[in-house]
């Protein structure tokens, strides 16, 4: 987490880097600063809380220069404060870090037992101590980085500027996105490409172990050995982030809206309306690995976790390959068994999630071959998979994840398709049939968020309540889940998400009317059992909320408020029947007032362990 952006150019930088703050905000939100080069020296401003902070401080204070770095933060180590807030600065030593010193400890030890005094609770401190103690004893700030950096283990994105050297900026990387943008007289550093759009569309995506030297008219880049690095910019052709509302209250509820229109970008030139066959003819895997899959394991994290339960179940059935699925932090640490045949699908939105990164280099390093279902263009994940099916939703500004979800879920009923034909395990009139539902989707999906008024209307009843259980079976056990998700993320009341099969095991004791039950029962091979479910719920005086197919018949004789979705085929019911969850959750937040775009303690992209 945690967003860097750097400048050394002509213009002054004060609003480039706030601005460039802004659009990395996602990444972390709970304090922000800038160091600039002034006539005095180098100069910081820094804030505890939102951007709007930094902002505010920075008019107060403003601070004119053509080269300096900004930050806005995720804590890790030490709570929010101006304090901890980075730039740290030692000594006129000043940086700016995204990532874990997983040695600080010891490091901090030595320092201060060196006599070094510290301002913060930071790790990233440490890398400002290391570089003032190196810098002297070496030629050039690039290399008392580089002997820094030696020192210290974990994962990095650093940007360091010196004082007495006001024309350049050193930055590293090490397991942390880090990109640098070329312009013409005036150069950039920062985590995502957003940032840095605006200015220029020419971008180098730094390596593990690669350090530049950015100066307004040069940028070179070398290895930890000091050797020089050849790199060529990539134009970027995506348009800019679209990081207005529209006129929604929320960016959540623009991207709950905008699920239909993305759901279509996804599946783009990849179903032929000739012949019904799926193609992706953007993820190159050759026919010899396809051809030899044994066993596909799915690792993702948080809601993409989610989505991946549900793939597994489309895969399985249409393709008839084992799949399992696992948490990336996790899978990582488990020794985990690769035999001959297996392939990796690593679904991430943001492609920087750090486990999921760890995860899928342990795979790779024990033979696997690796896809990535991803939507950040460019990201981490795609450059270390084999092939990517990119999901097209567009940028997520909202924390909790919606569109995002939709269409992981989309590329991976593709996916399950594609398997299927080419490995001749389906019967082309089925494709043709599911083809056609999955075209009707973005209409149905339509038609559950017109509902908005009506649930916003009943999710009054639940906002004083202090937790919720969610329940589903089969494929609707990972929709719970996801619906449980989206509640505790943006409205902070407690909620679980369990089997459907699962109650009669612990969670019924837990039933009385202070605990409202979200019941998931589309009509499917499962609607019998839900509805016993329900119906042992209600016998205990539970309030019951339930999602199912329209007309509601038999649950409306027993939930308390009903949300119907439209008649679609049972394998694609997971895409519509968490519209209403998503609904639910947004509506319950809205009237409660949380920041639902940027929940407390949550972040967009979570780079750390
Ligand atoms: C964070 C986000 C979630 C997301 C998860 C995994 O927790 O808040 O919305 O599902 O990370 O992120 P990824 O980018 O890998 O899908």
């Amino acid at each position: 987490m945690c967003g860097i952006v750097g400048y050394a150019g002509t213009r002054e930088c004060g609003d480039i880097l706030i601005d460039g703050l802004r659009r990395l905000e996602y990444r972390g939100y709970d304090s922000a600063g800038v160091a600039i080069h002034t006539t005095n020296g180098v100069e910081r401003v820094r804030a505890e809380g939102k951007l709007a902070n930094l902002e505010r401080a920075f008019r107060d204070t403003p601070l004119h220069g053509t080269v300096g770095i900004g930050h806005t933060r995720w804590a890790t180590h030490g709570r929010p404060s101006e304090a901890n807030a980075h730039p740290h600065m030692v000594d006129g030593f000043v940086v700016v870090h995204n990532g874990i010193i997983e040695n600080h400890m010891e490091l901090r030890d030595e320092l201060e037992a060196g006599g070094d005094r510290f301002e913060s609770e930071t790790d990233t401190e440490i890398i400002a101590h290391l570089v003032a103690r190196e810098r002297p004893k070496t030629d050039s700030l690039l290399e008392a980085v580089r002997n820094t950096m030696a020192q210290v283990r974990g994962s990095y994105a650093v940007v360091v500027m010196n004082a007495d050297e006001p024309d350049l900026m050193v930055a590293a990387r090490q397991a942390s996105p880090l990109i640098v943008g070329l312009g013409d007289g005036e150069n950039f550093a920062a985590s995502d490409v957003p940032a840095i759009m605006m200015h220029t569309r020419d971008v180098v995506f730094m390596n593990d172990g690669d350090f530049a030297v950015i100066r307004r008219d040069s940028v070179e880049f070398s290895d930890t050995s000091g050797a020089p690095v050849t790199h060529t910019a990539k134009r970027i052709l995506w348009d800019p982030v679209s990081a207005e509302k529209q006129g929604y209250k929320h960016f959540m509820l623009k991207e709950i809206h905008e699920q239909p229109d993305r759901i279509i970008d996804t599946m783009r030139g990849r179903v032929s309306l000739e012949t019904n066959h799926v193609h992706f003819p953007d993820m190159a895997l050759d026919d010899e690995v396809l051809s030899s899959v044994k066993r596909i394991i799915i690792l993702a994290c948080g809601t993409s976790y989610h989505a991946g339960m549900v793939g597994r179940y489309a895969i399985e059935k249409l393709a008839r390959v084992p799949v399992e699925v696992d948490l990336a932090s996790e899978f990582r640490y488990r020794d985990p068994v690769i035999g001959e045949g297996t392939l990796i699908v690593a679904i991430s939105q943001s492609g920087e999630t750090a486990d999921t990164l760890a995860a899928v280099a342990e795979a790779k390093r024990r033979g696997a071959k690796a896809i990535a279902i991803c939507n950040v263009i460019e990201s981490t994940l795609t450059r270390v998979c084999e092939g990517t099916i990119y999901t097209h939703a567009g940028p997520e500004i909202g924390v909790a994840s919606t569109k995002a979800f939709t269409t992981q879920l989309v590329a991976l009923y593709l996916l399950a398709i594609w398997l299927a034909q080419e490995r001749g395990t389906q019967e082309p009139a089925e494709r043709i049939e599911l083809l056609e539902g999955l075209r009707r989707i973005p209409g149905q999906i339509e038609k559950c968020i017109q509902d908005e008024a009506r649930i916003r209307e009943f999710a009054r009843n639940y906002v004083d309540v202090h937790s919720f259980l969610f329940l589903g079976r089969g494929m609707q056990f990972p929709i719970a889940l996801e619906g449980a998700l989206k509640l505790k993320e943006i409205s902070y009341i407690h909620a679980e998400g369990y089997a459907a099969g699962e109650m009669k095991h612990g969670p019924i004791a837990l039933i009385d009317d202070d605990l409202p039950v979200v019941v998931v029962a589309p009509r499917n091979e499962h609607y019998e059992k839900v509805l016993s479910n329900l119906e042992e719920v209600k016998a205990r005086g539970g309030r019951v909320i339930a999602v199912t197919s329209e007309p509601a018949g038999d649950v409306l004789r027993h939930a308390d408020d009903v949300m119907t979705i439209p008649e679609v085929p049972e394998l694609l019911q997971p895409l519509v029947t968490v519209i209403p969850l998503q609904l639910l959750s947004y509506c319950i937040a809205d009237i409660k007032g949380t920041d639902i775009d940027q929940p407390r303690n949550l972040a967009k992209s979570v780079t750390v362990e």
